[in-house]
């Protein structure tokens, strides 16, 4: 939930550590700092609480001069968010410097063992204790003592001098339990940067003269075009010139660079004032993205590059587990209406928080997806990972290419939603239900579904980006509609069948961004309890479009009119009677009913951004949160 920078190479670090920083900021942003050691081993660290701002401020009164640097943005989890407490962290008589994503859970027991050899620790963080215990090893192999690791073939690949830093490193990591990806420098070594990763993602950026690191390949965009993933328990050896890639048992890895597909343009705001609005106008393209290639007249089918599974594995399959946290358990929830609808197949939907640590009986034949954005949500790779030990193939649905959860799922669908750097999810919601409803598709079409009927979705799926970019001329209008309301404290969203999903999906958005509270619930439920909540300063927002449920929801519509409470209908062009009832209307386009939580999100993302904006919210960095959560 912290993002990581790094750079070794012939210009000023600070430069790019800034840089990349404020890439990284969305990923945790309540404190920051960097260190750089110039040629002549000095070491400057400016740190400070706050978000990048407040650290280019400190910069600007003490520069960071040198040629090689690490940088932090922090979301705190151990120790409040302080200066003291912000990284870099420093080892043993500062020879070491360190910043850390991830979570050692056996800090406490480490930072005993080290404080009573003499090590004094001045920070509230876990992180600290890396810090220490690499400068503990460092200094034993001064001292003679064997780590253990020295005889370490791997470390052979390496130039004669730094073996024993990777020795070092490796013999401290060794000790540690829980999650880490880390940047180290040496203050003894101006020229070498390290980076090492388990259950956090790092990747190098490779250009001539240079190397770059960081906890997300957007953040390289416009530095470095060739990338390399780094795989858990790798160890990474960086100087201007040289990039070693080693790892315990399968000592120097071969890993060629890719080509870093992200540009400079994908990451910037362009004319938006917010991250979370370019995200939700982007819609379109993005719809379009995740539907290229994948959609075959000849087949009236879908299909996908990734699923390594055959045809006649994928027809043996007799239930899907879904799982993912927030927006895209929501997301799962729609997946399992289009799937149930259109393949037949029974879907179970898990939170992967709940997931991982139930044992439910689950059938031989059952294919466990797992959806995700950022691909790497550390209950979501947890819940993954269970599944996969107990012999279930597991898939992703996933939009960060090369994530934890790509790398380690047998294979999946990517969304090629670009980045999304808003904190609250938008476009992937999208992507995620758009790639769930061609799942759908391509199982239905192994089995029941027609050609005739294959065709008809294939239709209504292209047609879907031109009724989104309909959906997204409502914007003027759900701004009055935000103006008007944006002062309640309480709003209700209520929805049927597919769009029972979906107001669980706009509460979110309103909650997670504006502090207000809001409950998304099954429209005919609310009079078993939150109907109690009703009164004039409760807005209902109720999802009622053209579709099986349009009367059973305006029936709902009435018994909240009936008790005061003033209700905004999403609606369609034929809905004139939830027009009638409401007090306020949003009219989107009809599109069949497994494609409406898709369209009908729109104005409920829009919603929750124009009355965060109205109330004076952050929009992009909503207080507490980060963008994506790597720790339980
Ligand atoms: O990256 P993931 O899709 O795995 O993230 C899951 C949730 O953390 C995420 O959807 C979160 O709920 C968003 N902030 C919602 O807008």
């Amino acid at each position: 939930m912290c993002g990581i920078v790094g750079y070794v190479g012939y210009r000023p670090a600070a430069d790019f550590l800034l840089k990349g920083l404020r890439r990284l900021e969305y990923r945790g942003y309540d404190s920051a700092g960097l260190a750089t050691l110039d040629d002549a081993g000095r070491l400057t660290i400016v740190k400070c609480a706050g978000r990048i701002d407040a650290l280019a401020a400190r910069l600007r009164q003490t520069p960071a001069p040198g040629r090689t640097g690490i940088g932090h943005t922090r979301w705190a989890t151990h120790g409040p968010a302080t200066d003291q407490n912000a990284h870099p962290h420093l080892g043993g008589n500062q020879q070491v410097a360190i910043v850390h994503n991830g979570v050692i859970d056996n800090y406490r027991h480490v930072r005993e063992r080290l404080e009573m050899q003499g090590y004094r620790f001045v920070s509230a963080t876990d992180s600290e204790a890396i810090a220490h215990a690499i400068a503990a090893q460092l200094e034993q192999a001064a001292e003679g003592v064997a780590s253990g690791w020295a005889a370490d073939a791997a470390l052979e690949n390496l130039p004669v001098e730094l073996r024993p830093l990777a020795a070092a490193v490796r013999g401290a990591l060794a000790r540690l339990h829980g999650t880490y990806g880390l940047a180290i420098l040496f203050r003894e070594y101006p020229q070498v940067l390290m980076a090492a990763r388990l259950g956090s993602p790092l990747v190098v950026g490779v250009a001539r003269g240079e190397h770059f690191l960081a906890s997300d390949a957007n953040s390289l965009a416009g530095h470095a075009d060739k990338i390399v993933y780094l795989a858990d328990r790798e160890l990474a050896v960086l100087t201007p010139d040289s990039l070693h890639v080693l790892h315990p048992e399968r000592g120097l890895v071969a890993r060629g660079p890719q080509q870093l597909t992200v540009t400079a343009e994908d990451v910037e705001l362009g004319p938006y004032s917010h991250y979370m609005l370019k995200e939700i106008f982007e819609q379109p393209e993005t719809l379009q993205n995740t539907m290229r290639g994948r959609l075959s007249r000849e087949e009236a089918s879908a299909h996908f590059g990734g699923l390594n599974l055959s045809p006649r594995q994928l027809r043996r399959v007799e239930r899907f587990v879904l799982t993912g946290c927030g927006t895209s358990w929501h997301a799962a929830l729609v997946g399992e209406y289009v799937i149930e609808e259109l393949a037949r197949i029974p879907v179970e939907v898990e939170y992967a928080s709940e997931l991982r640590y139930r044992n439910p009986p689950l059938h031989n034949n059952t294919l466990v997806f797992a959806i995700t954005q950022s691909g790497e949500t550390a209950d979501t790779l947890a819940a993954l990972r269970e599944m996969k030990r107990q012999g279930h193939p597991t898939l992703a649905i996933c939009n960060v290419v090369g994530s934890s959860i790509a790398q380690e799922a047998d294979g999946g669908i990517y969304m090629h939603a670009g980045p999304e750097i808003g904190v609250a999810s938008t476009k992937a919601f999208t992507s995620q239900c758009l790639a769930l409803v061609m799942l759908g598709l391509y199982f239905g079409r192994l089995r029941h579904l027609s050609h005739a009927q294959g065709m008809r979705i294939i239709e209504h799926l292209l047609g879907l980006p031109d009724q989104v970019r309909r959906a997204l001329e409502t914007d003027v209008q759900v701004r009055q509609i935000a103006a008007k309301y944006q002062h309640c404290a309480n709003f209700l969203y209520l929805g049927r069948q597919y769009n029972f999903p979906t107001a669980l999906e706009g509460a979110l958005k309103l909650k997670e961004i504006s502090y207000v509270h809001a409950q998304g619930y099954p429209a005919a439920e609310m009079k078993h309890g939150p109907i109690a909540l009703v009164d004039e300063q409760t807005p209902s927002v109720f999802l009622v479009p053209q579709g099986q449920v349009f009367d059973k929801v305006l029936a709902n519509m009435e018994e909240i009119k009936a008790r005061g409470g003033p209700v905004i209908a999403v609606t369609c062009e034929q809905g004139n009677r939830a027009a009638d009832l409401a007090d306020d209307v949003i009219v989107i386009p009809s599109v069949e009913d497994y494609l409406q939580p898709i369209v009908s999100v729109v104005p409920l993302q829009l919603l929750a951004y124009h009355i965060a904006v109205l109330r004076g919210c952050d929009v992009d960095k909503p207080r507490n949160l980060a963008k994506s959560v790597t720790v339980e």
